[in-house]
């Protein structure tokens, strides 16, 4: 079954074929949700954009599309009013049915795509031996929200991760665990270096004091890049030693990720500025090799380049940007590559998806979208900072939020006087605390910046992560209440009566078409704020409306609201990458 507006947007090209002809075909109804439901539930704003086009006035158009509009199985009457708006109210007898078919169906009545396409998303992507900071955190959960969203959608995603594990750096980390850890190459299992980060910072001072040192790292680059072997013995082992790191913050958020770094791409780059060249779009400039950006000038006016070739040889990471756009495209089959990198970034996708689609490299109806977002902020509105003024570790980020949580959960259960287990402690504190900081992270719109704060986002109230995993324990506890097994209600007839129930049942319905919108704009919010309303709309349903006292059919009929309003919220909340508790 297609979402609402789906279905309405059919009948409505119908009528307009009918009452226009077939040039109209296609055309958008230009649907709305009314905001007051004085007007119904829709509204068709269409006959007003096609007044000049038909040179009729809309309140005419309008009719003439109303006279022949077939909408009498899922809407009452249209009504035309003002200048020539369609208004559309649901009828009661079709959201009983799509209600009921919503219920007897493991996606809850959401079919996937019939035009599914291979998505790459490109996402979380650190830097080898270097912080993996909050803004790789977000990156990590709004590209898996993504990647969810997109799977759901029927898409075929290609998950990547686009490790920075290639460069100039690694000649001063490998020099420098050659000499500090001389026996690392022959004992690799043996070898702990532990903090990587630390490590760096120990290679740089000795890079930096030492010009010995410098020559050999600079050798080593040399040799690295002419694949001697124990050098790229001496990198593997780097690479590893991150990767692990890197996993062990993976699994904990429950996000799948394909390894592709910089360095899978690093033998395609010489054939990448051959063939720009080409195409005669590079320029020879002091000795690098350039591309001359359309729309970009510097500060004296004058053309601006993106080096794809160094002067000394060297490649550039736009260069390798554009090796894996193409191959992406190429070899991935990809029509769409969305890049869910920080904000900072814009300019060079911009000028890298530039320079790849005057090389022909992005054919037409192939996209590539930098997905953008914005900063974690402390609650100072500075750089998310540790007190005594360091860059945060995501390890003790993630530690602290469920440490707070497991405080708040133990501070509950004593006022209560409940008694509870060590395991469900542990565990209800570990998903409140984790979902947190996900729920948190991708409710706000994000590109803009955020404040991270554990007393907002862990808190009951407001949209966080703990209101609705509430809403969702709320049904579970109806369910253990009334002994009702949700999933062999029996013969469901659905009977709608009260407004909550209304409310309820309509915004049940309209899930279909919010994931239509993330799936296209990318706005993993949207989801967010669906389900935060939904919760509203569950609990004021349920302080409004009987459930377990109520007569059949009444009674069953609204377990049903329960049950959807409680797979809905599962579902939506495993898109964002959260799990629900039956308890908490
Ligand atoms: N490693 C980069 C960084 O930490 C992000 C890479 C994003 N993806 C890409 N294809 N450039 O800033």
């Amino acid at each position: 079954m297609s979402s609402i507006p789906e279905q309405l947007r059919l009948k409505f090209d119908r009528a307009l074929v009918d009452a226009f002809g077939e040039e109209l075909a296609g055309t958008d109804p230009l649907l709305a949700s009314t905001n007051n439901p004085k007007f119904g539930d829709y509204q068709a704003n269409l006959a007003m954009s096609l007044a000049k086009r038909l040179k009729q006035k809309p309140r005419d158009i309008a009719q003439q599309i109303v006279d022949r509009l077939e909408v009498s199985e899922i809407c009452e009457p249209p009504e035309i009013a003002g200048p020539g708006f369609i208004n559309l109210r649901l009828k009661r007898e079709f959201l009983e049915a799509q209600l009921q078919k919503m219920q007897g169906s493991d996606r809850l009545g959401i079919d996937p795509t019939e035009t599914p396409q291979t998505t790459v998303v490109d996402f979380s992507s650190p830097n080898i031996a270097k912080e993996m900071h909050v803004g790789h955190l977000r990156s990590t959960i709004i590209g898996d929200a993504i990647a969810r969203v997109l799977e759901f959608h029927g898409d075929n995603v290609l998950r990547l991760n686009h490790v920075g594990d290639w460069g100039t750096q690694f000649g001063m980390l490998i020099t420098y665990l050659r000499e500090a850890y001389p026996d690392a190459l022959t004992q690799p299992d043996a070898l702990d270096i532990g903090d990587l980060v630390a490590f760096y910072k120990k290679a740089k001072i000795r890079f930096d004091e030492d010009p010995e040192f410098q020559e050999t790292a600079r050798n080593t680059v040399v040799k690295l890049q002419s694949g001697d072997t124990e050098t790229r013995q001496a990198w593997e082992l780097l690479c590893d030693q991150s990767r692990r790191e890197f996993q062990k913050i993976y699994d904990r958020l429950d996000v799948q990720l394909q390894e592709r770094g910089e360095s899978f791409y690093n033998e395609m780059l010489p054939q990448v500025v051959e063939d720009l060249e080409k195409q005669g779009l590079v320029v020879e400039d002091q000795g690098a090799k350039c591309v001359f950006l359309e729309g970009y000038k510097n500060k004296e006016g004058n053309p601006q380049p993106l080096i794809v070739q160094k002067s000394d040889g060297g490649y550039n990471y736009a260069t390798t940007d554009l090796a894996a756009l193409r191959y992406r495209i190429r070899e991935d089959g990809a029509q769409r590559v969305v890049y869910v990198v920080d904000a900072g970034q814009g300019t060079h996708f911009d000028q890298v998806f530039q320079v790849a689609r005057r090389a022909g490299w992005i054919p037409e109806g192939v996209e590539a979208t930098h997905v953008p977002f914005g900063l974690v902020q402390g609650e100072d509105g500075k750089k998310l900072k540790t007190r005594s003024g360091e860059t945060i570790r995501l390890k003790d980020l993630l530690d602290e939020a469920v440490r707070r949580a497991r405080a708040d959960l133990e501070k509950r259960l004593q006022e209560e006087g409940r008694q509870e287990s060590e395991e469900f402690i542990e565990n209800v504190a570990n998903v409140v605390g984790l979902s947190s900081v996900k729920y948190a992270d991708l409710s706000q719109n994000r590109t803009s910046n955020y404040i991270f704060s554990y007393d907002k986002m862990l808190s009951l109230q407001g949209n966080t992560a703990p209101y609705l995993l509430y809403a969702f324990v709320r049904v579970q506890g109806i369910s253990r209440k009334g002994a009702i097994d949700f999933e062999n209600l029996g013969e469901v007839s659905m009977s709608l009566q009260e407004e909550p129930e209304f409310v309820l049942a309509k915004h049940l319905l309209s899930l279909s078409e919010i994931l239509d919108e993330v799936a296209s704009e990318l706005l993993p919010n949207r989801l967010c704020q669906y389900l935060f309303e939904l919760s509203q709309k569950f609990n004021q349903f349920y302080d409004k409306c009987p459930v377990l006292q109520a007569e059949e059919p009444l009674r069953t009929s609204r377990l049903v609201l329960c049950d959807l309003s409680a797979r809905t919220l599962k579902l939506g909340l495993s898109l964002l990458g959260i799990e629900v508790l039956e308890r908490m």
